[in-house]
């Protein structure tokens, strides 16, 4: 296991990251020409992953540092277009760290499939039949998709939902079977569907009405996974705030996120901001977790802070974040996309539960890294540094003239285009 503490990582050169983290994770010769060569998912594979190819896309790839959870080390890959994101994650976990890192803990994966029965003659008495026939229904979800049983998982349990039972339309009067699968390392996507698709039939018959939808649902709160951080005030102070002012500011965000909707939506995107990169460097459906987690958020019946920030009996400030992370860690694009295997072994993860909880851990730190941020200086001195060099691209900058405009813009107090450009023609003069 390699360490995440990496000192003076950020001031190394693109080529000395990339030798150094090759090294310290063992990457075969194959594994560091598609980390090299940012066209590693060639043309071909795209091809084969979706329709009307016309090329690939790609996104920065940075690498979280500093995270200890469960007492262990983890470099986090996170792939994300906005600055400060990654600076931010890696600079909190150093503080999580000298606190005793985080700890986290994730349900077994236990995914949804949702199967939708309309017209029944009755549907009490369709209910009671699925019901009585529970056994005999998940032992034919799992003869659907027999390898699962074998990887130690498979269909788990069964329940029945009416709803809208006494409405005078026939559209919104529904019986829904829902079967509870352990899908294991796999996020769940076929696995599920597969076991829905092949259990409407039997659904058909023993109901007398008809199958409409048979899906995954990602609202996936089975999957479940926590992290937790405790830190003591002294080591939160910087920049002239004591650390008691600093945990009472990011304690007042979260009470104002968890009251105000429009504050929760932002402070919640903050979250998804560690979230999505790591769940996209690992090859993994970001659309549904970010579903998911948006859904989890408003499951009280009020759109809330997803993170809850509070005070210890011994001043500490507490963090916790519990979100459904429908991720895997075989199948799908972490099979094909020769980066998210990468990024999987540099994470050194052994099963989808640990990356879900490496997930909502970096989730947590980037709350946390714009909490205090907005409650202390704000966001806007630490952004401008990265937000000076893309505007000095955007001019057209290249090579060493990046960070010579983007430090001139710093000085000019004027980060915009039009004056990079100006500042780039007086240069070359
Ligand atoms: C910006 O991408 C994310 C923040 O707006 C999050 C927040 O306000 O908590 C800084």
């Amino acid at each position: 296991m390699s360490t995440s503490r990496i000192p003076g990582f950020y001031k190394m050169t693109v080529d000395e990251r990339r030798q150094l983290i090759a090294k310290m994770h063992r990457l075969t010769e194959e594994e560091k020409e598609a980390l090299f060569h940012s066209s590693s998912l060639t043309v071909e594979t795209a091809d084969k992953m979706i329709e009307n190819t016309i090329g690939t896309f790609s996104l920065p790839l940075g690498l979280g540092l500093n995270f200890l959870i469960n007492g262990r080390d983890y470099v986090v890959p996170m792939a994300i277009e906005e600055a400060s994101v990654v600076a931010s994650a890696s600079y909190i976990a150093k503080i999580v760290r000298e606190a005793g890192g985080f700890t986290t803990e994730a349900t077994d994966r236990v995914m949804i499939g949702q199967i939708q029965v309309v017209g029944c003659p009755d549907f009490k008495q369709a209910e009671e039949t699925i019901l009585e026939n529970k056994n005999m229904l998940i032992k034919e979800a799992n003869d659907a998709y027999p390898s699962l049983i074998a990887r130690g998982g498979g269909a788990v349990d069964l329940e029945v939902r009416l709803l809208n039972e006494s409405s005078e339309s026939k559209y919104n009067q529904m019986l829904v079977v829902h079967i509870y699968v352990n899908t294991c390392d796999a996020m769940g996507a076929n696995i599920i569907n597969t076991m829905a698709e092949a259990l409407a039939p039997t659904v058909e018959r023993l109901t007398e009405g008809k199958v409409y939808l048979r899906i995954l649902s990602n609202f996936a709160d089975r999957s479940l996974a926590r992290a937790k951080c405790v830190i003591p005030p002294e080591l939160l102070a910087s920049d002239g705030f004591s650390g008691e002012e600093v945990r009472d500011g990011v304690i007042y965000a979260y009470e104002f996120a968890d009251s105000d909707p429009y504050r929760a939506v932002t402070h919640n995107k903050g979250i998804m901001n560690g979230i999505d990169p790591v769940v996209i460097a690992t090859g993994n459906d970001w659309r549904a977790v970010e579903a998911g987690a948006h859904a989890y958020a408003v499951k009280d019946g009020e759109y809330r802070s997803m993170t809850t920030w509070s005070v210890d009996d011994d001043g500490n400030l507490v963090g916790e974040l519990e979100l459904p992370m429908s991720i895997g860690t075989v199948g799908g694009a972490t099979r094909v996309h020769p980066l998210s295997k990468i990024a999987l072994k540099i994470l050194d993860i052994s099963s989808a539960k640990q990356l879900a909880q490496v997930i909502v851990a970096v989730g947590l730190a980037q709350n946390l890294g714009a909490l205090k941020a907005l409650a202390t200086e704000g966001i806007q001195r630490g952004h401008m540094g990265l937000h000076s060099r893309s505007v000095a691209m955007a001019a057209g900058a290249t090579g060493e003239m990046i960070d010579i405009i983007a430090e001139k813009l710093i000085q000019a107090n004027e980060i915009r285009v039009g004056k990079a450009k100006q500042l780039l023609e007086e240069y070359k003069q």
